[in-house]
């Protein structure tokens, strides 16, 4: 399955860095839950790393989970897909748990503030004793001045690889680029939310704008 978010030259570390950490600790048989699992790509690379898990993937969208339906074939049973949306997670069935890990990628800026919070909240009940929650997404930029250093390193990502991420040309056009499908939040919300959720937080991987970060209870 190839990737379908390509044009992103970190994504694929950061996806690895995901996939594996699910991997180490995982223990045959534990469920792993992935929140806007869109086509399924998370669950196409822990189906590489460890067959013997369960897989749940939810998404608001029928057409991905139909594509996801496909992609993650190879798992036969041991993957359910669910249509379901975020904004209401308590009100998705099917999503009962306990994880061993809850997960999401690329996912919680699609959400607004309240539902980010209640959406880590619910992770944090719904959690296995030692599972974690893995949320891996962009992270908003809030210092001007700073802002020629994130400029700099879209710049280098794009003289390694060939090609570059979601850019802006200042400050002000990248403030202008946010809204309701564009909203993603502070590392220091989320070190918030997740203490409110009763989790201990730990960014895993940060570059840039971009974090993989982790709760435990
Ligand atoms: C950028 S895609 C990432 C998909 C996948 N996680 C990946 O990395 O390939 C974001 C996904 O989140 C889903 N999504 C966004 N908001 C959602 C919501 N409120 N409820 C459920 N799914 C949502 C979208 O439908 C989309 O599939």
């Amino acid at each position: 399955m190839e990737d379908p978010i390509r044009r992103h030259p970190t994504r694929a570390e950061q996806l690895d860095i995901v996939a594996t950490a699910i991997a180490d600790l995982a223990r045959p048989g534990d469920g792993v839950l992935d929140l806007g699992c869109g086509t399924g790509y998370l669950g196409h690379l822990l189906r590489q790393r460890r067959g013997d898990l369960r897989y749940v993937g939810v998404d608001r969208k029928g057409e991905s989970l139909a594509a996801a339906a496909a992609n993650l074939a190879p798992w036969g049973d041991a993957a359910r897909l669910v249509e379901g949306d975020l904004d209401a997670i308590a009100a998705i069935a099917g999503l009962e748990g306990p994880w061993r890990a809850i997960v999401t990628v690329l996912t919680f800026h699609d959400l607004d503030d309240q539902a980010k919070a209640r959406t880590i909240g619910w992770a944090a009940r719904h959690l296995a004793p030692g599972g974690v929650f893995l949320l891996y997404d962009r992270i908003r930029l809030t210092e001007p001045a700073l802002f020629p250093l994130q400029q700099s390193l879209w710049a280098r990502l794009e003289r390694i690889h060939g090609e570059g991420m979601r850019t802006a040309a200042d400050f002000a056009a990248y403030e202008h680029d946010l809204g309701t499908d564009n909203r993603p939040a502070t590392l220091a919300d989320y070190a918030a939310w997740f203490a409110a959720a009763g989790l201990a937080f730990q960014p895993l991987h940060l570059h840039g704008n971009i974090a993989v970060m982790a709760g435990a209870v």
